[in-house]
């Protein structure tokens, strides 16, 4: 049996446009075991989202996967025919976004929205379906299921149309959940209920996540990997734990930097200085040179690889001749 669930391969997602063409993700490798949570951190605008997009090939027009393939139970989802990749979509690999209006209908109720998402992927007569629809609105911390079963979702909270979003994507008892900044655009304390809820549920479904956030603390919080992107680009791959222990590159230790509680007392928060470059004029040498504190007269003029030892990979040059960890990001491979 394949250790790996899902596996992307030197993925790359290009933009269209009619300013030329955008390689918004340029040559991601990752691998999701089953059963664990992989983060993908980054800020606002490197790729997370196209990335994960791109496994269900939901990239949005005027993008498409350029490069590469997503490697889901032995098939290359990147080439499988549309009709086979929707029995995949909302019953192997389901996900859950940053706003839940963008997977409900306002109109319909919320009952009817959760039988519609089994239904369309099992064979089961109405009552079955309602009986375990109910089952899932308890289950994600709804109380007063048949209340809500009968609402529509223009009526809910935030929190609470996230709490369905997840019921639906939980339905067919996905192997693989992608939540692509599920608790973003919810109150603090929402949020917690929420990553809570997908903590628990994760290990009662036993499906593994792919958990995409900016938020370095949720990072911490749920994960068990992380892939650290700049730029449309992996620039470092570890462990959680060795993320907080001992991140390599200067974009991840200048996240960590800026977690709040991090910085050294009475002193401002540290900020990484500099903006993403944008994607119609890159740097020509490595992409974060413009930005890092330590950037030498190469990194300016040329790009660096991904080095390392085991699975602590970092795309730095000053690790191009050390082993980059002791420890393998993905013991066991
Ligand atoms: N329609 C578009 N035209 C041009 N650039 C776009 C378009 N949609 C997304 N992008 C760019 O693609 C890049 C990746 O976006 P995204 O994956 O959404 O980032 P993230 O999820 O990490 O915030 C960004 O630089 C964004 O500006
Ligand atoms: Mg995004």
């Amino acid at each position: 049996m394949d250790e790996y669930l899902l596996e992307a391969k030197d993925l790359s997602v290009t933009l269209y446009t009619e300013r030329g063409e955008l390689r918004v993700v340029d040559g991601v490798s990752f691998r999701l075991k089953k059963r664990e949570t992989l983060g993908i951190v980054g800020e606002s605008g490197c790729g997370k989202s196209m990335t994960a997009n791109s496994i269900l090939r939901m990239v949005p027009a005027p993008g498409k996967i350029s490069g590469g393939q997503i490697i889901f139970k032995g098939r290359d989802l990147s080439t499988l025919p549309e009709r086979k990749l929707r029995s995949i979509r909302g019953k192997e690999i389901a996900m859950v976004f940053q706003e839940p209006m963008t997977s409900l209908n306002p109109l319909m109720t919320c009952g009817r929205q959760i039988t519609e998402a089994l239904r369309a992927h099992e064979k089961t007569d109405a009552k079955q379906a309602k009986r375990h629809a109910l089952e899932l609105i308890r289950l994600v911390g709804i109380p007063m299921a048949e209340r809500i079963y009968e609402s529509t979702p223009s009526g809910l909270s935030g929190g609470m149309r996230q709490r369905i979003v997840i019921a639906m994507a939980l339905c067919n008892n996905p192997d693989v959940l992608i939540c692509d900044e599920p608790t973003t655009a919810l109150d603090v304390t929402v949020q917690a209920q929420i990553l809570r809820l997908i903590d628990e549920l994760k290990s009662s479904f036993g499906s593994a996540v792919l958990f995409i956030t900016h938020d370095m603390g949720v990072i911490q919080q749920m994960t068990d990997r992380v892939m650290v992107m700049y730029s449309g680009q992996a620039v470092e791959y570890l462990q959680t734990e060795e993320l907080f222990r001992k991140p390599l590159h200067p974009y991840t230790q200048g996240l960590i930097a800026c977690i709040p509680g991090k910085a050294a007392v009475g002193h401002d928060l540290p900020v990484i200085k500099g903006t993403v470059p944008t994607l119609y004029a890159l740097p020509k040498g490595c992409l974060f040179a413009p930005r890092c504190p330590y950037a030498t007269k190469r990194c300016r003029c040329e790009r660096p690889g991904l080095y390392g030892a085991g699975r602590h990979l970092v795309r730095c040059f000053q690790y191009e001749h050390k082993e980059a960890s002791n420890s393998a990001a993905d013991s066991g491979s």
